[in-house]
Formats: structure tokens, C-alpha cells, sequence
């Protein structure tokens, strides 16, 4: 399945015993306070100014929204932000609440400053969007009690809270809902370098110290982590595990290229299934425009799969541009899966402003 792939970057599902156990390891990893946090240095100086402000005014913190792609550590932030507060959070998703009252335990349960955290908030349901807009505005919540002729709407007041909202797709919240928060951010795709910092300190964390992790092997990680921090985690997880049982427990760059390879990963960071999109619009299709559902049929999968877990990345390193005629493989995409383009093939440029 797309979401087990190594290079996933969806959270590990905690309903499989792999996953239950990356889940806590994933999270021993994670930063708790600001000044551990590597990378986004931006959103971490508005952030410090923010807490800095609100808290010594003893109010909460504005209610903000973290978009991005995934595994780039908005929930992460939500916990920083809350131990920054000194203050407590309470997770849940958009999928997960079906109607308003769904909250009502977790609001009226809030103390002041606590962090209500909604991850993919885009999800929510337009009532349980219209239960929360007093909430977030008054502190307010109406709850209906009774029924028929004696229903009415009581008034319950909640503690001034902060809400924090995740979302991959900015572009899917309501105007309403989006306008309702004082602070949003974009979370970019971290550099190699920030990855490196992130892998050193997890190194240390899980004791490979520099005798036992070498730069250059952990440098090779970073290449390989599509630009996402949980990614680079779960890779280091991997390579330690494999130098564990068929090497001396040292990671060399030789060895996390083999380790790797094992798994399917290539220098690149690409998997088997990124490779083989890239080949079916090379090979069936000369390299595009062709239409996203014509691509998922040739390969035998889901459209909105490919959409969500394959595309972004391959955007993001221009091996693949999207144009009003549909896909189209760039001259780099072409040469890393070794496909030659026809001569007369459209330029992405070209094919955009068609
Ligand atoms: N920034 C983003 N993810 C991080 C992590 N796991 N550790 C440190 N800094 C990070």
C-alpha cells in the first residue's frame, strides 16, 4: 500500500504493532521546547514573539493555522507552543468530529491558555465549523438541550483557549473559518542542512554518537528525505537497524546508500512508486500532457493517492509540472528514470502557457 512506504510522509498508523512502535519512536525524537526546534526559522521568530506578548499580558495565544505538507511538524509545534505556554493541549482531527457536540466535553474541560490542536482541519464538517466560530471568537458555546416543543439553546462559557488548525490543504478552509485566525503560516520543505541538524540531534538521542554515525552517512540521509523531517527519522530508524544486524553497528554514507537501496530508496529519495509514475508518463505517454486518471489507470492505482503522496514531491524538485492539459514530465524526470523524451516534446513552459 502507498501509505507504507518508507518514504511516506503520513504519520505511522498506530493500529499495526510497526506502527504503534515507530509512533513512540517517532516521538521520543520530537523537539518539546523552541529553542530545540531546527528549521522554519521564520514561523519560530513570529511564534516567539507572539508567546513572549501573550503571555505577559496573561491572555492566551492567538488561535493559529499551520499549513503544509505533511511530516513538516505542525502537530509537533502544537506541543512546543503548548509547553512554551505552560499550558496543556488536547488533539483531535477534522475527521474524528462528526457534530458540534463532539466538543463540547474537551472545550468546557479547556483551563485558560490550554491549546485545542485540530489536524487536518480542512476535514472539519460545515456544523461542527459553525459550533466552533463563538467558541473561537466569545469563549461561547450553544448546545442544544431537549427536544420538540422544549428544545432551546443554552449558553455554556468556555476558558479563553488558543486553537491551533493543521492543514495540507490551505486552499479547502471556508473564508470564515480561515479569517478566524490571527496567525497563519506556511511550512516550507526543509533544506539539507537543516536536515543534517535534525539528524545529528536524533543520532544523539538514540546514542549514535559521532563514532558510531559519521557526517557524511548522515549527510546521505538528509538527501534522501524529500526535504521532511519525519522522513529523515524514519530513514535514520532504518539505516541503524540494518548496521545493527549486517554491519558492525557503524553508519558509513556506503553503508546508508546500501541500506537504502534495500528499501527501495534511491539517492534522490525516490521509491519504486514515484519511479514508476515518472516511467508511465515517459514511456506510455511520451512524457505528457496527459490527464492525472489516465496515469492512475495505466499503473493499476488510485488517482488521489498519486495526487496526494507521489505528485507534491516530484513538483517540488521540477521532475514533473502540472499544466491545464494535464501532466507533464520534465527533461530532469525524464533523465533520472533514464527515458528519452521525443525531440518535440512540450517544455513544461511551453505546455503551461499553452
Ligand atoms: N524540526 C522539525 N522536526 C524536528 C525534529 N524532529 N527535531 C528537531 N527539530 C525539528
Amino acid at each position: 500500500m502507498a501509505t507504507d512506504r518508507v518514504i511516506a510522509p503520513t504519520p505511522p498508523d498506530p493500529a499495526t504493532p510497526d506502527g504503534l512502535r515507530e509512533q513512540s519512536m517517532g516521538r521520543a525524537l520530537r523537539p518539546e521546547r523552541i529553542g530545540e526546534y531546527i528549521g522554519q526559522p521564520d514561523l519560530l521568530e513570529r511564534l516567539r514573539i507572539a508567546i513572549g506578548a501573550s503571555k505577559g499580558r496573561g491572555e492566551p495565544l492567538e488561535h493559529l493555522l499551520l499549513h503544509g505538507p505533511p511530516g513538516l511538524g505542525k502537530t509537533t509545534l502544537a506541543h512546543v507552543i503548548a509547553a512554551e505556554m505552560e499550558a496543556r493541549v488536547y488533539v483531535t482531527s477534522g475527521p474524528a468530529l462528526a457534530k458540534g457536540t463532539d466538543l463540547v466535553g474537551a472545550l468546557t474541560r479547556l483551563e485558560l491558555g490550554d491549546v485545542l490542536f485540530i489536524d487536518e482541519i480542512h476535514r472539519l464538517p460545515a456544523p461542527v465549523e459553525e459550533f466552533i466560530y463563538p467558541a473561537m471568537e466569545d469563549f461561547k458555546i450553544d448546545v442544544s438541550v431537549d427536544t420538540g416543543l422544549n428544545a432551546r439553546t443554552v449558553q455554556i462559557k468556555c476558558k479563553p483557549f488558543t486553537l491551533i488548525g493543521a492543514t495540507t490543504r490551505a486552499g479547502m478552509l471556508s473564508a470564515p473559518l480561515r479569517s478566524r485566525f490571527g496567525i497563519s503560516h506556511h511550512l516550507r520543505y526543509y533544506d539539507e542542512a537543516e536536515l543534517l541538524e535534525i539528524l545529528e540531534r536524533s543520532a544523539r538521542l538514540l546514542s549514535l554518537d559521532a563514532g558510531k554515525a559519521s557526517t557524511a552517512a548522515l549527510q546521505a540521509i538528509a538527501k534522501r528525505s524529500r526535504g521532511t523531517p519525519r522522513i529523515a527519522n524514519r530513514l535514520l530508524r532504518r539505516v541503524r537497524d540494518y548496521a545493527d544486524v549486517r554491519a558492525d553497528g557503524r553508519l558509513t554514507d556506503a553503508l546508508v546508500a546500501d541500506a537504502l537501496s534495500l528499501e527501495g530508496v534511491d539517492e534522490l529519495g525516490l521509491d519504486e512508486l514515484d519511479r514508476a509514475y515518472l516511467r508511465a508518463i515517459g514511456e506510455t505517454y511520451e512524457g505528457g500532457p496527459v490527464g492525472l486518471e489516465t496515469i492512475a489507470a495505466t499503473m493499476n492505482q488510485d488517482a488521489g493517492t498519486l495526487e496526494d503522496m507521489v505528485e507534491p514531491f516530484l513538483l517540488q524538485i521540477a521532475f514533473l509540472a502540472r499544466t491545464r492539459r494535464g501532466r507533464v514530465l520534465t527533461r530532469a524526470g525524464a533523465a533520472h528514470v533514464g527515458v528519452r523524451l521525443p525531440e518535440n516534446a512540450p517544455e513544461a513552459d511551453d505546455a503551461l502557457f499553452d
